[in-house]
């Protein structure tokens, strides 16, 4: 077996929960750390190589070899399997041409099913969309609210708390992202970034405090807006995926709103307050402009 420097790279959909559990067993497997693991849903654009588009990466298993060729599909389970020796049976028996095209067809027939109970984008009805814009402009000015408190606060406390919360807030961005093609997001994000970079760069400047408090607001309002749109979505059995991706995200939210509460809560002055409520006002009428831009 190699080592992860020989550059054996997979990248699967780690936002799908039968490809996640598929790839967690391999991950399990003697000869998994000879291999790179890519979660696309997750990962930054950047992680994927400027031949692969994260949409194809989304679509079909790819694997990248040592050589920097790309295989995917049924040819991507052969190189895993080539990797991990509980699996090289496998690999050996599925390798001549018939066998490999014998596995594309059943790995098509795979994606095929997996489209019934995950609807493509384009498919979700208008609520689902416009809903999903406002969640996809929210965690853009999330990401740009810690990026701007980052760029301000020298706190070493404060940068490790932005810090862990950036990359979640880039987390949850990612996700939104496979569910809500470019063409359906909102036509207004060049205003939410410096909205959303000020909304954590301002507080920044008066301190760690004012920070705590403006995080305390913001999730305490995405909180309830998670949760809504959860409670819309649970009668809705073919949409459960979307359902848990955004029930997860608003745990991390009320986590992020925990954590901001006590330093949020030493005595607030009246500006503080003031601040905070012009803050949560602000991000719901960001949400209402959402739904239609
Ligand atoms: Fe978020
Ligand atoms: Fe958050």
């Amino acid at each position: 077996m190699g080592s992860v420097e020989d550059g054996c790279t997979v990248y699967y959909d780690g936002a799908c929960p039968l490809c996640s559990r598929e790839i967690a067993h391999y991950q399990a497997r003697a000869g998994a750390d000879s291999i790179r693991w890519v979660d696309v849903a997750r990962a930054d654009a950047g992680a994927l190589g400027a031949d692969l588009e994260r949409d194809a990466a989304l679509a079909r298993l790819h694997v990248r070899d040592a050589d920097g060729r790309l295989v995917s599909g049924a040819a991507a389970f052969a190189a895993i399997w080539r990797r991990l020796p509980a699996y090289a049976w496998l690999a050996r028996l599925a390798s001549p041409p018939p066998v490999q095209w014998l596995l594309e067809g059943g790995y098509r027939g795979f994606l095929a099913v997996r489209r019934l109970w995950r609807p493509a984008p384009s498919a979700l009805p208008a609520a689902v969309l416009a809903d999903l814009r406002t969640d996809h402009a929210g965690e853009t000015g999330a990401v740009e609210i810690y990026r701007g408190i980052l760029a301000v606060t020298r706190d070493p406390a404060l940068r490790a708390f932005a810090t862990r919360h950036l990359a979640t807030e880039r987390s949850h961005l990612a996700q939104i992202e496979v569910w809500l093609a470019p063409v359906h997001r909102s036509r207004l994000l060049f205003l939410w970034r410096p909205a959303g970079w000020l909304t954590g760069a301002l507080p920044a400047l008066c301190g760690p405090r004012a920070v705590y408090a403006t995080i305390h607001a913001v999730e305490t309002f995405v909180d309830r807006h998670y949760a809504g749109q959860v409670a819309r979505l649970d009668g809705q059995p073919n949409l459960a995926p979307l359902r848990d991706l955004l029930e997860g995200c608003r745990r991390d939210e009320v986590a992020h709103r925990d954590e901001a509460a006590p330093s949020a809560a030493a005595a607030p002055g009246a500006v503080l307050r003031t601040w905070a409520r012009v803050v949560g006002a602000g991000s719901a009428a960001a949400v209402r402009v959402c739904r239609r831009l």
